[in-house]
Protein backbone atom coordinates (compact mmCIF):
# COMPACT_ATOMS: atom_id res chain seq x y z
CA UNK A 1 0.00 0.00 0.00
CA UNK A 2 1.60 3.47 -0.76
CA UNK A 3 1.98 5.92 1.77
CA UNK A 4 -0.77 8.33 2.65
CA UNK A 5 -1.23 11.56 4.17
CA UNK A 6 -2.79 11.62 7.85
CA UNK A 7 -4.86 13.96 6.68
CA UNK A 8 -6.84 11.34 4.80
CA UNK A 9 -7.46 9.08 7.71
CA UNK A 10 -8.81 11.61 9.46
CA UNK A 11 -11.51 12.48 7.22
CA UNK A 12 -15.30 12.60 7.95
CA UNK A 13 -16.29 10.93 4.92
CA UNK A 14 -15.78 6.68 5.05
CA UNK A 15 -14.92 7.43 1.22
CA UNK A 16 -12.02 9.82 1.51
CA UNK A 17 -10.99 7.46 4.49
CA UNK A 18 -11.19 4.31 2.60
CA UNK A 19 -9.15 5.76 -0.44
CA UNK A 20 -6.15 6.84 2.37
CA UNK A 21 -5.80 3.05 2.56
CA UNK A 22 -8.36 2.13 5.29
CA UNK A 23 -10.67 -0.33 5.15
CA UNK A 24 -14.21 -0.04 6.57
CA UNK A 25 -16.57 -2.95 8.08
CA UNK A 26 -18.91 -1.79 5.58
CA UNK A 27 -17.56 -0.59 2.52
CA UNK A 28 -18.17 2.82 1.51
CA UNK A 29 -20.39 2.85 -1.91
CA UNK A 30 -21.20 4.84 -5.16
CA UNK A 31 -22.23 3.88 -8.67
CA UNK A 32 -21.33 4.88 -11.87
CA UNK A 33 -23.66 6.24 -14.11
CA UNK A 34 -25.36 6.95 -10.85
CA UNK A 35 -27.31 10.27 -12.35
CA UNK A 36 -29.06 8.67 -14.98
CA UNK A 37 -32.00 7.46 -17.29
CA UNK A 38 -33.09 4.31 -15.34
CA UNK A 39 -34.17 7.55 -12.47
CA UNK A 40 -37.06 8.73 -13.07
CA UNK A 41 -36.08 12.61 -11.00
CA UNK A 42 -32.94 12.91 -13.43
CA UNK A 43 -35.87 12.05 -17.17
CA UNK A 44 -37.92 14.85 -15.74
CA UNK A 45 -34.95 17.10 -14.87
CA UNK A 46 -33.55 16.31 -18.11
CA UNK A 47 -36.74 16.97 -19.88
CA UNK A 48 -36.56 20.34 -18.52
CA UNK A 49 -33.49 21.19 -19.33
CA UNK A 50 -33.65 20.64 -23.03
CA UNK A 51 -30.50 18.66 -24.35
CA UNK A 52 -28.05 16.70 -22.41
CA UNK A 53 -25.71 18.98 -23.01
CA UNK A 54 -28.01 21.71 -22.13
CA UNK A 55 -28.37 20.32 -18.46
CA UNK A 56 -24.52 19.68 -18.14
CA UNK A 57 -23.92 23.34 -18.80
CA UNK A 58 -26.71 24.09 -16.74
CA UNK A 59 -25.39 24.61 -13.39
CA UNK A 60 -28.47 24.63 -10.87
CA UNK A 61 -29.80 21.63 -12.82
CA UNK A 62 -26.58 19.39 -13.43
CA UNK A 63 -25.63 19.93 -9.52
CA UNK A 64 -29.55 18.80 -8.97
CA UNK A 65 -28.99 15.36 -11.01
CA UNK A 66 -25.74 15.24 -9.10
CA UNK A 67 -27.43 15.03 -5.57
CA UNK A 68 -30.76 13.06 -6.57
CA UNK A 69 -28.87 9.14 -6.46
CA UNK A 70 -27.10 10.36 -3.20
CA UNK A 71 -30.44 11.76 -1.68
CA UNK A 72 -32.46 8.56 -3.21
CA UNK A 73 -29.98 5.96 -1.75
CA UNK A 74 -27.73 7.85 0.75
CA UNK A 75 -24.94 7.06 -1.31
CA UNK A 76 -21.25 8.10 0.06
CA UNK A 77 -20.20 9.95 -2.79
CA UNK A 78 -21.83 12.17 -5.37
CA UNK A 79 -20.22 12.14 -9.13
CA UNK A 80 -20.53 15.46 -10.79
CA UNK A 81 -22.84 15.72 -13.44
CA UNK A 82 -21.20 15.89 -17.09
CA UNK A 83 -19.61 13.99 -20.18
CA UNK A 84 -16.18 13.21 -20.77
CA UNK A 85 -16.38 14.71 -23.47
CA UNK A 86 -17.46 18.59 -23.11
CA UNK A 87 -13.14 18.55 -23.33
CA UNK A 88 -13.62 17.63 -27.00
CA UNK A 89 -15.78 20.21 -27.37
CA UNK A 90 -14.35 22.93 -25.36
CA UNK A 91 -10.89 21.94 -27.74
CA UNK A 92 -13.67 23.63 -30.66
CA UNK A 93 -15.26 20.13 -31.73
CA UNK A 94 -19.09 19.99 -32.06
CA UNK A 95 -20.56 17.79 -29.55
CA UNK A 96 -24.27 16.55 -30.08
CA UNK A 97 -25.89 13.81 -28.94
CA UNK A 98 -27.76 12.35 -31.20
CA UNK A 99 -30.79 9.84 -30.15
CA UNK A 100 -30.30 6.06 -30.48
CA UNK A 101 -27.16 6.74 -31.26
CA UNK A 102 -24.79 8.28 -29.09
CA UNK A 103 -22.63 10.93 -29.17
CA UNK A 104 -20.98 12.88 -31.96
CA UNK A 105 -18.25 15.19 -32.23
CA UNK A 106 -17.66 17.35 -35.63
CA UNK A 107 -15.83 17.39 -37.54
CA UNK A 108 -14.13 14.40 -36.80
CA UNK A 109 -10.00 14.52 -36.09
CA UNK A 110 -7.36 14.77 -38.56
CA UNK A 111 -3.44 15.68 -38.67
CA UNK A 112 -4.08 18.74 -40.60
CA UNK A 113 -6.39 19.67 -37.34
CA UNK A 114 -4.13 19.09 -34.90
CA UNK A 115 -3.00 22.97 -35.02
CA UNK A 116 -6.30 24.12 -34.35
CA UNK A 117 -6.72 22.39 -30.94
CA UNK A 118 -3.58 23.39 -29.36
CA UNK A 119 -3.61 26.81 -27.38
CA UNK A 120 -7.47 27.29 -26.61
CA UNK A 121 -8.64 28.05 -22.88
CA UNK A 122 -10.76 25.07 -21.97
CA UNK A 123 -11.62 26.80 -18.53
CA UNK A 124 -13.44 29.48 -19.98
CA UNK A 125 -15.66 27.12 -22.21
CA UNK A 126 -15.84 24.67 -19.36
CA UNK A 127 -17.24 27.37 -16.11
CA UNK A 128 -20.24 26.23 -16.06
CA UNK A 129 -19.37 23.04 -14.78
CA UNK A 130 -17.05 24.48 -12.05
CA UNK A 131 -19.83 26.47 -10.58
CA UNK A 132 -21.58 22.93 -10.25
CA UNK A 133 -19.16 21.96 -8.70
CA UNK A 134 -19.19 24.55 -5.88
CA UNK A 135 -22.95 24.38 -5.65
CA UNK A 136 -23.01 20.80 -5.30
CA UNK A 137 -20.45 20.88 -2.90
CA UNK A 138 -22.37 23.35 -0.48
CA UNK A 139 -25.58 21.05 -0.70
CA UNK A 140 -23.23 17.67 0.53
CA UNK A 141 -22.99 16.88 4.00
CA UNK A 142 -19.54 16.49 5.44
CA UNK A 143 -19.64 12.69 5.22
CA UNK A 144 -20.07 12.63 1.51
CA UNK A 145 -17.69 13.15 -1.19
CA UNK A 146 -17.80 14.76 -4.17
CA UNK A 147 -16.38 12.87 -7.41
CA UNK A 148 -14.99 14.54 -10.27
CA UNK A 149 -13.78 13.22 -13.31
CA UNK A 150 -12.18 13.38 -16.88
CA UNK A 151 -11.89 10.75 -19.88
CA UNK A 152 -8.70 8.89 -19.76
CA UNK A 153 -6.91 10.75 -23.37
CA UNK A 154 -7.28 7.24 -25.02
CA UNK A 155 -10.58 6.80 -24.36
CA UNK A 156 -11.33 10.96 -25.22
CA UNK A 157 -9.06 10.59 -28.51
CA UNK A 158 -10.68 7.50 -29.64
CA UNK A 159 -13.99 9.81 -29.86
CA UNK A 160 -12.39 12.91 -31.01
CA UNK A 161 -10.53 10.86 -33.90
CA UNK A 162 -13.43 8.56 -35.13
CA UNK A 163 -16.31 11.77 -34.70
CA UNK A 164 -18.36 9.25 -32.23
CA UNK A 165 -17.99 6.12 -30.75
CA UNK A 166 -15.83 3.89 -32.56
CA UNK A 167 -17.31 0.94 -34.61
CA UNK A 168 -13.52 -0.58 -35.11
CA UNK A 169 -10.80 -0.47 -32.39
CA UNK A 170 -8.56 -1.70 -34.96
CA UNK A 171 -8.65 0.89 -37.60
CA UNK A 172 -7.56 3.46 -34.16
CA UNK A 173 -4.67 0.88 -33.26
CA UNK A 174 -3.86 0.89 -37.33
CA UNK A 175 -3.71 4.63 -37.28
CA UNK A 176 -1.48 4.75 -34.40
CA UNK A 177 1.14 2.15 -36.39
CA UNK A 178 0.71 5.02 -39.74
CA UNK A 179 1.54 7.86 -37.82
CA UNK A 180 2.67 7.50 -33.73
CA UNK A 181 3.30 11.18 -33.54
CA UNK A 182 -0.38 12.41 -34.80
CA UNK A 183 -1.71 9.92 -32.30
CA UNK A 184 1.10 11.27 -28.79
CA UNK A 185 0.07 15.01 -30.24
CA UNK A 186 -3.34 14.51 -29.54
CA UNK A 187 -3.15 12.60 -26.59
CA UNK A 188 -0.35 15.30 -25.02
CA UNK A 189 -2.95 18.14 -26.26
CA UNK A 190 -6.09 16.29 -24.09
CA UNK A 191 -3.60 15.51 -21.20
CA UNK A 192 -2.82 19.39 -20.82
CA UNK A 193 -6.60 20.19 -20.88
CA UNK A 194 -7.44 17.81 -17.92
CA UNK A 195 -5.01 18.89 -16.12
CA UNK A 196 -6.70 21.95 -15.91
CA UNK A 197 -9.51 20.98 -15.85
CA UNK A 198 -9.67 18.58 -12.80
CA UNK A 199 -6.73 21.05 -11.43
CA UNK A 200 -10.11 23.98 -11.61
CA UNK A 201 -12.75 21.16 -10.49
CA UNK A 202 -10.55 20.57 -7.58
CA UNK A 203 -10.82 24.02 -6.49
CA UNK A 204 -14.22 24.42 -6.71
CA UNK A 205 -14.72 21.63 -4.47
CA UNK A 206 -14.30 18.45 -6.19
CA UNK A 207 -12.71 15.84 -3.19
CA UNK A 208 -11.30 13.22 -5.30
CA UNK A 209 -11.06 12.31 -8.78
CA UNK A 210 -11.89 9.72 -11.38
CA UNK A 211 -10.13 9.16 -14.78
CA UNK A 212 -12.26 6.94 -16.98
CA UNK A 213 -10.12 4.84 -19.62
CA UNK A 214 -13.72 2.92 -21.05
CA UNK A 215 -11.74 1.88 -24.09
CA UNK A 216 -8.35 0.23 -22.69
CA UNK A 217 -8.91 -3.08 -23.71
CA UNK A 218 -8.14 -3.93 -26.73
CA UNK A 219 -4.80 -2.84 -26.87
CA UNK A 220 -1.30 -4.94 -26.71
CA UNK A 221 0.43 -4.65 -23.78
CA UNK A 222 2.90 -2.14 -25.17
CA UNK A 223 0.22 0.26 -26.49
CA UNK A 224 -1.42 0.14 -22.89
CA UNK A 225 1.76 1.84 -21.82
CA UNK A 226 2.25 4.04 -24.09
CA UNK A 227 -1.67 5.32 -25.09
CA UNK A 228 -2.89 4.62 -21.58
CA UNK A 229 -0.73 4.21 -18.30
CA UNK A 230 1.62 6.67 -18.97
CA UNK A 231 -0.85 9.37 -20.02
CA UNK A 232 -3.42 8.96 -17.09
CA UNK A 233 0.10 9.37 -15.18
CA UNK A 234 0.86 12.40 -16.66
CA UNK A 235 -2.35 13.42 -15.55
CA UNK A 236 -2.54 12.56 -11.96
CA UNK A 237 0.92 13.45 -11.67
CA UNK A 238 0.04 17.01 -13.06
CA UNK A 239 -2.69 17.48 -11.00
CA UNK A 240 -0.99 16.06 -7.69
CA UNK A 241 1.99 18.63 -8.24
CA UNK A 242 -0.78 21.48 -8.23
CA UNK A 243 -2.97 20.04 -5.39
CA UNK A 244 -0.79 17.47 -3.12
CA UNK A 245 -3.04 15.39 -1.44
CA UNK A 246 -5.85 15.22 -4.10
CA UNK A 247 -7.00 11.68 -4.73
CA UNK A 248 -7.19 9.72 -8.04
CA UNK A 249 -8.99 6.92 -9.08
CA UNK A 250 -8.12 4.95 -12.21
CA UNK A 251 -10.51 3.07 -14.28
CA UNK A 252 -9.17 1.27 -17.07
CA UNK A 253 -12.25 -1.36 -18.41
CA UNK A 254 -11.24 -4.34 -19.76
CA UNK A 255 -7.68 -4.24 -19.26
CA UNK A 256 -7.39 -7.74 -17.55
CA UNK A 257 -4.06 -8.83 -15.91
CA UNK A 258 -2.88 -5.66 -16.77
CA UNK A 259 -4.68 -4.13 -14.39
CA UNK A 260 -1.60 -4.26 -11.93
CA UNK A 261 0.48 -2.04 -14.16
CA UNK A 262 -2.05 0.66 -13.50
CA UNK A 263 -2.13 -0.40 -9.58
CA UNK A 264 1.28 -0.16 -9.03
CA UNK A 265 1.65 3.45 -10.24
CA UNK A 266 2.30 5.94 -7.25
CA UNK A 267 -0.58 8.19 -8.29
CA UNK A 268 -3.00 5.49 -8.20
CA UNK A 269 -5.03 5.84 -5.01
CA UNK A 270 -7.36 3.02 -6.43
CA UNK A 271 -8.30 1.33 -9.18
CA UNK A 272 -11.70 0.10 -10.31
CA UNK A 273 -12.10 -3.30 -11.66
CA UNK A 274 -14.53 -4.02 -14.55
CA UNK A 275 -17.40 -6.99 -14.31
CA UNK A 276 -14.86 -9.45 -15.93
CA UNK A 277 -12.26 -9.11 -13.64
CA UNK A 278 -12.30 -12.39 -10.72
CA UNK A 279 -12.70 -10.43 -7.59
CA UNK A 280 -10.21 -13.14 -5.57
CA UNK A 281 -7.48 -12.53 -8.60
CA UNK A 282 -7.73 -8.72 -8.23
CA UNK A 283 -7.97 -9.16 -4.05
CA UNK A 284 -4.44 -11.15 -4.14
CA UNK A 285 -2.70 -8.84 -7.07
CA UNK A 286 -3.99 -5.72 -6.72
CA UNK A 287 -4.88 -5.00 -3.05
CA UNK A 288 -1.51 -4.80 -2.17
CA UNK A 289 -0.73 -2.19 -4.45
CA UNK A 290 -3.54 0.26 -3.90
CA UNK A 291 -7.73 0.65 -3.09
CA UNK A 292 -9.88 -1.39 -5.38
CA UNK A 293 -13.14 -0.39 -6.87
CA UNK A 294 -15.96 -1.62 -8.06
CA UNK A 295 -16.47 -4.87 -9.96
CA UNK A 296 -20.41 -6.02 -10.07
CA UNK A 297 -21.75 -6.46 -13.51
CA UNK A 298 -24.36 -3.78 -13.41
CA UNK A 299 -26.25 -5.71 -15.87
CA UNK A 300 -27.34 -7.83 -12.71
CA UNK A 301 -28.74 -4.64 -11.30
CA UNK A 302 -31.40 -4.85 -14.33
CA UNK A 303 -32.08 -8.25 -12.85
CA UNK A 304 -32.25 -8.22 -9.30
CA UNK A 305 -33.06 -10.55 -6.38
CA UNK A 306 -30.21 -13.52 -5.54
CA UNK A 307 -28.31 -13.03 -8.11
CA UNK A 308 -27.09 -9.87 -7.90
CA UNK A 309 -26.69 -10.25 -3.92
CA UNK A 310 -25.22 -13.40 -4.71
CA UNK A 311 -22.33 -11.41 -7.16
CA UNK A 312 -22.11 -9.02 -4.47
CA UNK A 313 -21.51 -10.98 -1.44
CA UNK A 314 -18.83 -12.59 -3.58
CA UNK A 315 -16.75 -9.27 -4.17
CA UNK A 316 -17.22 -8.13 -0.78
CA UNK A 317 -16.15 -10.95 1.22
CA UNK A 318 -13.31 -11.24 -1.62
CA UNK A 319 -12.31 -7.69 -0.89
CA UNK A 320 -13.33 -7.84 3.71
CA UNK A 321 -10.32 -6.22 5.72
CA UNK A 322 -8.52 -4.87 2.57
CA UNK A 323 -9.70 -1.13 1.90
CA UNK A 324 -12.68 -1.14 -0.91
CA UNK A 325 -15.23 1.14 -2.68
CA UNK A 326 -18.36 -0.90 -3.86
CA UNK A 327 -19.25 -0.08 -7.27
CA UNK A 328 -20.20 -1.04 -10.25
CA UNK A 329 -17.99 -2.76 -12.99
CA UNK A 330 -19.33 0.00 -15.56
CA UNK A 331 -21.94 2.06 -15.60
CA UNK A 332 -25.86 1.67 -15.02
CA UNK A 333 -28.13 1.32 -18.08
CA UNK A 334 -31.34 3.10 -18.05
CA UNK A 335 -33.25 0.10 -18.00
CA UNK A 336 -32.40 -0.59 -14.42
CA UNK A 337 -35.32 -0.77 -11.43
CA UNK A 338 -34.37 1.91 -9.21
CA UNK A 339 -35.19 -0.65 -6.93
CA UNK A 340 -32.64 -3.28 -7.35
CA UNK A 341 -30.86 -0.84 -6.79
CA UNK A 342 -32.44 -0.31 -3.14
CA UNK A 343 -32.24 -3.58 -2.76
CA UNK A 344 -28.44 -3.58 -3.61
CA UNK A 345 -27.79 -0.71 -1.40
CA UNK A 346 -29.61 -2.28 1.63
CA UNK A 347 -27.63 -5.38 1.05
CA UNK A 348 -24.40 -4.17 1.49
CA UNK A 349 -25.22 -2.11 4.44
CA UNK A 350 -26.73 -4.78 6.43
CA UNK A 351 -23.75 -6.58 6.38
CA UNK A 352 -25.02 -10.59 6.43
CA UNK A 353 -22.60 -10.80 3.32
CA UNK A 354 -19.99 -11.03 5.61
CA UNK A 355 -21.31 -14.67 7.41
CA UNK A 356 -22.54 -16.43 3.56
O1 LIG B 1 -23.49 9.60 -12.94
C1 LIG B 1 -22.36 9.65 -13.48
O2 LIG B 1 -21.64 8.64 -13.63
C2 LIG B 1 -21.79 11.00 -13.86
C3 LIG B 1 -21.97 11.48 -15.18
C4 LIG B 1 -21.32 10.80 -16.37
C5 LIG B 1 -21.97 10.72 -17.62
N1 LIG B 1 -21.09 10.21 -18.54
C6 LIG B 1 -23.35 11.16 -17.86
C7 LIG B 1 -24.02 10.77 -19.12
C8 LIG B 1 -20.04 10.25 -16.54
C9 LIG B 1 -18.95 10.03 -15.51
C10 LIG B 1 -19.91 9.89 -17.92
C11 LIG B 1 -18.69 9.32 -18.50
C12 LIG B 1 -18.65 8.90 -19.91
N2 LIG B 1 -19.27 9.48 -20.99
C13 LIG B 1 -17.85 7.83 -20.40
C14 LIG B 1 -16.92 6.99 -19.56
C15 LIG B 1 -17.62 5.97 -18.76
C16 LIG B 1 -18.46 4.98 -19.55
O3 LIG B 1 -19.67 5.02 -19.36
O4 LIG B 1 -17.88 4.21 -20.30
C17 LIG B 1 -18.05 7.76 -21.78
C18 LIG B 1 -17.42 6.76 -22.72
C19 LIG B 1 -18.94 8.81 -22.16
C20 LIG B 1 -19.42 9.18 -23.53
C21 LIG B 1 -20.88 9.10 -23.61
N3 LIG B 1 -21.73 10.03 -23.05
C22 LIG B 1 -21.67 8.06 -24.17
C23 LIG B 1 -21.14 6.86 -24.90
C24 LIG B 1 -23.01 8.39 -23.91
C25 LIG B 1 -24.23 7.56 -24.23
C26 LIG B 1 -25.05 8.11 -25.32
C27 LIG B 1 -26.48 7.66 -25.14
O5 LIG B 1 -27.32 8.38 -25.66
O6 LIG B 1 -26.73 6.65 -24.48
C28 LIG B 1 -23.03 9.62 -23.21
C29 LIG B 1 -24.22 10.36 -22.75
C30 LIG B 1 -24.43 10.42 -21.28
N4 LIG B 1 -23.48 10.77 -20.38
C31 LIG B 1 -25.67 10.20 -20.60
C32 LIG B 1 -25.40 10.42 -19.23
C33 LIG B 1 -26.39 10.37 -18.09
C34 LIG B 1 -27.00 9.87 -21.25
C35 LIG B 1 -27.53 11.11 -21.91
C36 LIG B 1 -28.99 11.40 -21.70
O7 LIG B 1 -29.45 11.64 -20.57
O8 LIG B 1 -29.66 11.45 -22.73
Amino acid sequence: MKEKGLQGLDHPSPFMRTLAGEAQAIPPMWFMRQAGRYLPEYRAVRAKAGSFLDLCFNPELASEVTLQPVRRYDLDAAILFSDILVIPHALGQKLSFVEGEGPRLEPAITKAGLDRLRGRNVLEELAPIFETVVKTRAELAENKALIGFAGAPWTVATYMLAGGPSKDPAALRSLYYDDPDFITGLIDIIIDASIDYLIAQVDAGADALQLFDTWAGGLTPALTETLSVIPMRRIAEGVKKARPGTPVIFFPKSVGALAVRYAQEPACDAIGIDFSQDPLWARAHLSGHTVVQGGLDPLLTVHGGAAMETAAGELLRAFDGAPYIFNLGHGFTPETPPENVAALVNYVRAGAWRKN
